[in-house]
């Protein structure tokens, strides 16, 4: 018998819980491993959630590791583990509490799952992708970052806000960083096919722009305890299946970048091919001048995180 498909979720909070549920229900891989400081919370949430894929009669089981060797042999570990954005609070904040975090779980993950792709979610995603990467040691093509999927999600549902029609039939395209200053590209964004251009005013259309790259605070402000989590969760089922079903699909990821765009030695949200092997391809878009220099000052704020991280000498043997 072939070994089934295995992901493992390190952090059992809402986003990784929910990323759980979310693959039980789809039936996209055969064990699903939680991994959480609290155990036993994790606990009742793997037995309701075994519960929840019977009740479908999805195949899949989910448990939870008592220990970090439990999390071996995985094909997939997201790391959703780290503290959580609250109120007030900038992702760059997190910036030391998470690397730290991330260095501990990524120890594991090569020692237990050394052959594991892994897809980062923690914040600051694009710095703690960097994180993972240089830590694992892991070829780029393994390590990649969940966001440009939940920005573009999060603009292709304020497009159909303002439109009020339209809904799932909406490509927003949404480049750069996962920060205040991501790039949505409404150039490359339709409805049906139909450019935003044609739909809507240059007005409304910086509105969902502006909207979109204040997209993970407007819920922030309104949860008030901790920030979202069916979209961010979602948009981590969607980039899993895509890798363990192979399928070849072009979806914005967080990878690290060695000469494409122009920019190396620091990761940022691309366009990337997804197929069992992680990233497969990654695919360079023609920006005009003013997306152009979007995308560099995004590439920019990911810089300074990590010039902070070197500063603080966080990397070995600096
Ligand atoms: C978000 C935060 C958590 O975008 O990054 O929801």
């Amino acid at each position: 018998m072939t070994k089934g498909k295995r992901v493992g979720i390190v952090g059992a909070g809402n986003v990784g819980s929910t990323i759980a549920y979310s693959l039980a229900m789809n039936g996209a891989c055969h064990e699903i491993i939680l991994r959480d400081n609290k155990m036993e919370i994790a606990q009742g949430k793997a037995l309701d959630m075994s519960q929840a894929a019977a009740a479908v009669r999805s195949h899949t089981v989910v448990s939870v590791a008592q220990k970090a060797s439990d999390l071996t042999d995985c094909d997939i570990i997201v790391i959703t583990a780290g503290s959580p954005r609250l109120p007030g609070m900038s992702r760059d904040d997190l910036l030391m509490i998470n690397a730290n975090v991330t260095r501990e779980v990524v120890a594991d993950i090569k020692q237990y799952s050394p052959n594991a792709i892994i897809i980062m979610v923690s914040n600051p995603l694009d710095a703690m992708t960097y994180v993972a990467l240089r830590e694992s040691g892991f070829d780029r093509s393994r390590v990649l970052g969940m966001a440009g999927l939940l920005d573009s999600a999060r603009m292709a549902a304020f497009i159909q806000e303002k439109l009020g029609y339209g809904g799932g039939q909406i490509r927003a395209s949404v480049m750069g960083g996962h920060g205040d200053d991501m790039v949505p590209l409404p150039r490359y964004s339709t409805v049906a096919g139909v450019p935003l251009s044609d739909l809507l005013t240059q007005n409304e259309v910086d509105e969902i722009v502006n909207r979109t790259r204040k997209g993970g605070a407007e819920i922030v402000a309104l949860l008030q305890t901790g920030s979202a989590y069916y979209a961010p969760a979602k948009a981590t089922a969607i980039m899993i299946d895509a890798i363990l079903k192979d399928t070849k699909q072009i979806h914005p990821c967080a990878v690290y970048l060695e000469g494409e765009y122009g920019f190396s030695d620091v990761v940022s949200g691309v366009p990337v091919m997804l197929g069992a092997n992680g990233v497969e391809k990654i695919i360079e878009v023609t920006l005009d001048d003013a997306e152009k220099a979007m995308f560099a000052g995004s590439c920019a704020s990911v810089q300074s995180l990590i010039d902070t991280l070197h500063k603080n000498q966080f990397f070995k043997g600096e």
